[in-house]
């Protein structure tokens, strides 16, 4: 099954792991949100409040890499942030390996605060200058107790290992390394505290494009070695469509479309998530849906638009759309796609003409069966 899935209030996250290892997904959000008050006056009151995220759901498996994407400011840092408990949410659940994350305290919060982790998109944020390489990744070993301080020196030459590092780069500054170098080692320091879930948050965007596809294979290496799960958080398309296995399109602190990035990829419905992929160069500019690229800006989060928040750019906006919000809802097509759109079925190609593109035609079937042979 995917690993992704909206969770229908009140149903409990259903699983995504192997049966034999677990039967609760890695990681499982339901109805995240978090409203930031705006205070302003002589006392300080709160008088307004930035919609950051608004009713966040979905859950990802080890093994697999659930992306969020959506333009600046739509609240995918704020999602990141909330997983790892850097910040409380307003109301929602946070499950790890179906233990409850929010409700975690003391050593059970330090023992689950060690199962997710996250890389940032810019390394220098998480590594001290004043510390070598070595200091840096024995300190979570140390933290969260996952080696003992006999097997500390050679965790931390394994870990370097891992990520494609020298075992001499231990006693290096994080000046002293390069962007992409940073980047690996800020994903040592993550691995070093044992984690199940590792948080991304444009862990690529500060690289040159040839340093990222080395960082992406390296994770998708980590993945496949260590059956991590990813939460991948990018603004750049074409970054996720490499490594996602199930995609969140998230618009002003809301998902709009979530279910498998393949089907997303090569059949999107929403009109955000059609005219998002418009923008992006893919081989096969017929597999995806044809949608102008959108015009103006997000409207502030501190006064989202009545009804679907995206009425106000979206070509297909209509009364219905002005004054009802639309729910996620699956498509109920077994795709494992959810959709949050009165309009989709209208304006999105016919399923025969979808289902026309993503079969493959049985000629060029046998052609490719004939050159594999
Ligand atoms: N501490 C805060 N106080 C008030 N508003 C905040 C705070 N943190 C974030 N916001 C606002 O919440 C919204 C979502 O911000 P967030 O950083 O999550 O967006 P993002 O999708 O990560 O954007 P980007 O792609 O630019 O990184 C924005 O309007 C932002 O200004
Ligand atoms: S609900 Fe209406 S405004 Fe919102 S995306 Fe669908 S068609 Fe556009
Ligand atoms: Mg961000």
């Amino acid at each position: 099954m995917s690993g992704v899935s909206p969770i229908e209030p009140g149903a409990s996250p259903s699983g995504a792991r192997p049966a034999a290892v677990s039967s609760r997904p890695a990681l499982a959000a339901e109805g995240l949100v978090k409203h930031f008050p705006i205070r302003t006056g002589v006392f300080g009151r709160a008088n307004a409040h930035v919609r950051a995220v608004d009713g966040v759901s979905f859950e990802v498996g080890a093994g697999r890499t659930f992306a969020i994407v959506g333009e600046s400011g739509c609240g995918k840092s704020t999602v990141a942030r909330l997983l790892l408990r850097l910040i409380e949410p307003d109301a929602g659940r946070i499950a790890l390996d179906g233990e409850d994350l929010r409700a975690a305290e003391g050593a059970v919060l330090r023992r689950l605060r060690g199962r997710i982790q996250l890389v940032f998109q810019d390394p220098y944020g998480s590594l001290n200058p004043r510390m070598t390489a070595g200091d840096m990744l024995a300190e979570p070993l140390m933290l969260h107790g996952t080696a003992e301080a006999s097997a500390r020196g050679a965790r931390v030459s394994e870990l370097l290992s891992q990520v494609g590092l020298r075992a001499d780069a231990a006693r290096r500054y994080p000046h002293e390394f390069s962007g992409g170098q940073r980047q690996r080692l800020a994903i040592a320091r993550a691995l070093a505290a044992g984690p199940r879930v590792i948080v991304c948050d444009e862990p690529v965007s500060a690289l040159d494009v040839s340093i990222q596809a080395q960082i992406l294979n390296l994770l998708a290496d980590l993945q496949r070695r260590l059956g991590l799960a990813y939460v991948f958080i990018s603004h750049d398309l074409a970054v996720v469509r490499q490594i996602a296995t199930d995609i969140g399109v998230m618009y002003l602190g809301r998902f709009v479309e979530t279910g498998p990035a393949a089907t997303v990829f090569a059949t999107p419905r929403h009109p955000y998530t059609r005219a998002l992929l418009s923008a992006v160069p893919v081989p096969d500019p017929a597999a995806r849906g044809r949608e102008p690229a959108i015009g103006g800006d997000v409207p502030s989060p501190l006064e989202p638009p009545p009804g679907c928040a995206f009425h106000t750019r979206c070509p297909h906006a209509d009364a219905r759309c002005r004054a009802e919000t639309p729910p996620l809802a699956p498509t109920g097509e077994g795709d494992g796609v959810a959709l949050a759109c009165w309009r989709w079925r209208e304006i999105a190609p016919p399923a025969s003409a979808r289902a026309a593109r993503t079969r493959p035609d049985p000629a060029l079937a046998r052609l490719q069966a004939a050159f594999a042979r």
